[in-house]
């Protein structure tokens, strides 16, 4: 592995974390509009749809998880200070953790609720019966769990946006397709 090749994420990486970004931030502001529409087919359709995308990105999120841990990444620049270094990773890691538990939360708080989760056709085992004192909790989860993501996500575009305006470094470009 040359030097070069490590000193920003490759294609797969990149296009993982574009797509995922826009389907995750979609499903925000989706799920918060779901409790906006009547009840009725309009809105089954709605959550039928929320549901699937949200367990596809369930799924990338653990290929994306592997392809990390396997593979060189490029790192941090060696001016940047211990403590942002340190901020850096926390917030990856805690990101990480979001795009697997909010998912997760999603799949048991419908089936708590009685609800199969099915994705486009293809309907999930059970992993939890019907049960709506657990049910509350997973969406209370599920909701708060949205709030943590909105904060953390805030602090990780904001740094993004520091390091490419502010300190003018390598850090956004690299997570973008290359020209060359
Ligand atoms: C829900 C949306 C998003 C999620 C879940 C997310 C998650 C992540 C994660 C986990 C990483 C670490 C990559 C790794 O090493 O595996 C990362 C890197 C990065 N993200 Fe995001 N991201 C999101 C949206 C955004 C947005 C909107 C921007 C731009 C303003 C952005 C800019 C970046 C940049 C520049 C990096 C590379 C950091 C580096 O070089 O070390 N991300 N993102
Ligand atoms: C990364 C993936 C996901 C994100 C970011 C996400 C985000 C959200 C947010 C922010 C809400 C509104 C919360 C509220 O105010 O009550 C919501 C609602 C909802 N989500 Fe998700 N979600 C994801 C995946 C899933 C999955 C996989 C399922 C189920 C299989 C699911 C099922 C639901 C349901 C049923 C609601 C409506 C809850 C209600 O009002 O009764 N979500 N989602």
């Amino acid at each position: 592995m040359t030097k070069s090749a490590v000193d920003r994420y490759n294609m797969v990486a990149i296009i993982l974390h574009w797509a995922m970004a826009f389907a995750i931030i979609g499903l925000w502001g989706v799920g918060h509009v779901i409790d906006l529409i009547p009840k009725g087919p309009g809105r089954t359709e709605v959550v039928m749809l929320h549901k699937a995308v949200g367990v596809i990105v369930l799924v990338l999120a653990v290929a994306r998880l592997v392809w990390r841990l396997t593979r060189p990444r490029p790192s941090l620049p060696v001016t940047m200070p211990p403590f942002e270094q340190w901020l850096a990773h926390a917030g990856h890691a805690a990101l990480y953790v979001l795009m697997l538990l909010i998912p997760i939360d999603g799949v048991l708080m419908s089936q708590s609720g009685g609800r199969p989760v099915s994705v486009f056709g293809l309907v999930l085992p059970v992993f939890v019966a019907k049960n709506e004192a657990l049910r509350d909790i997973f969406k209370a989860g599920h909701e708060v769990l949205g709030w943590v993501l909105a904060v953390v996500l805030a602090g990780h575009v904001i740094a993004a946006l520091r390091h490419h305006f502010v300190l003018k470094d390598d850090i956004l470009r690299r997570m973008l397709p290359s020209r060359r």
